[in-house]
C-alpha cells in the first residue's frame, strides 16, 4: 500500500474542514505533518488569511514557522485540532498515540479542542488496540527506573524508549517515555487505568478523548470518515 498517498488524502479532506478565524491544533507525525503542508499551501494562496496555530511538538512548531503558519503558545480553546494515530480502534474510535513521543501535548491539545480530528491511513485500523504497537508511557525523571519496573509488575512489557545510538528518548517536556506492550490477554483500558494511578507517571498514550470524526485515506487516494457515535443521553430526576 502506498501510505503517503493515503496519508495525503486524509490530510487534505482535514483541511477542508479549517475556515477562516480558528485556532487549529497540529498534531505529531508524518500524517499530521501533510496536514501542516496542506494548511500552509492554503494560507500562500491566501484562502486563510487569520489561521493561528498550536503545535504538539517543538518539531512541528519549527516545521509550521519555517512555512509560514502562524505558531502560538495554547492559552485559549483550540477550535479544531488535528492529528495522527498509530493504532484506532473501529467502531469505538478509541486511539494509541505517541509512537512519536508527543503524546503529553498532543492529549493537552485534544482535550482543548472543541473539534478533534484524526487522520490516518487505513492501516491504523485495528479491531483491538494494542496487540500490534506498544502502549507509550511517558513518566517522570525522577525514580524513573523504579516506576518502570512498577509497571512491569502489573505483568506488562515495559521498556524505556532508547535512541539507536543508546540512551533514552526524551520527550520535550524533559521526560522519558515507556514502551508498554499489552498484548491481547489484557484489556488495554483496564490496563491503562492502573497504569496512570501510579505516581511517577504523567500520561499515557490511549485516547479515549472525544473524537468528532476519523478521516481515513487509503492508497487509492479516496478517504472515508468515520463518525463518533453520539453521546449517549442522560436523564437524571433533579428532585
Ligand atoms: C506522535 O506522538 C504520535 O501520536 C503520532 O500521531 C502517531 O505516531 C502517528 O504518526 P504517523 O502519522 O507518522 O504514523
Amino acid at each position: 500500500m502506498n501510505r503517503d498517498v493515503a496519508k495525503r488524502a486524509a490530510a487534505n479532506a482535514a483541511v477542508a474542514l479549517v475556515e477562516d478565524g480558528m485556532t487549529v491544533g497540529l498534531g505529531t507525525g508524518s500524517t499530521a505533518a501533510m496536514f501542516v503542508n496542506a494548511l500552509a499551501e492554503r494560507v500562500q494562496q491566501d484562502k486563510l488569511r487569520e489561521v493561528t496555530c498550536v503545535a504538539t511538538s517543538e518539531s512541528v512548531a519549527g516545521r509550521a514557522i519555517t512555512m509560514g503558519l502562524r505558531v502560538v503558545d495554547l492559552i485559549n480553546e483550540i477550535d479544531l485540532a488535528v492529528d495522527g494515530a498509530d493504532e484506532v480502534a473501529f467502531p469505538d474510535l478509541r486511539l494509541i498515540k505517541g509512537l512519536g513521543g508527543a503524546l503529553v501535548r498532543e492529549k493537552i491539545v485534544a482535550e482543548a479542542a472543541r473539534r478533534f480530528i484524526i487522520i490516518v491511513d487505513s492501516g491504523k485500523l485495528v479491531d483491538r488496540l494494542g496487540i500490534h504497537v506498544p502502549l507509550p508511557v511517558e513518566i517522570i525523571a525522577f525514580g524513573a527506573e523504579q516506576t518502570c519496573r512498577r509497571i512491569l509488575s502489573l505483568g506488562v512489557g515495559a521498556r524505556f524508549r532508547s535512541l539507536p545510538e543508546g540512551g533514552k528518548v526524551i520527550s520535550d517536556n524533559g521526560n522519558p517515555i515507556v514502551d508498554c506492550y499489552i498484548g491481547p490477554e489484557r484489556d488495554v483500558a483496564w490496563t491503562n487505568d492502573l497504569i496512570r494511578a501510579m505516581a511517577g507517571v504523567i500520561e499515557t498514550g490511549y485516547f479515549d478523548t472525544e473524537i468528532e470524526r476519523v478521516i481515513v485515506g487509503d492508497c487509492s487516494g479516496t478517504v472515508k470518515q468515520l463518525i463518533a457515535p453520539a453521546k449517549k443521553m442522560v436523564c437524571r430526576d433533579v428532585n
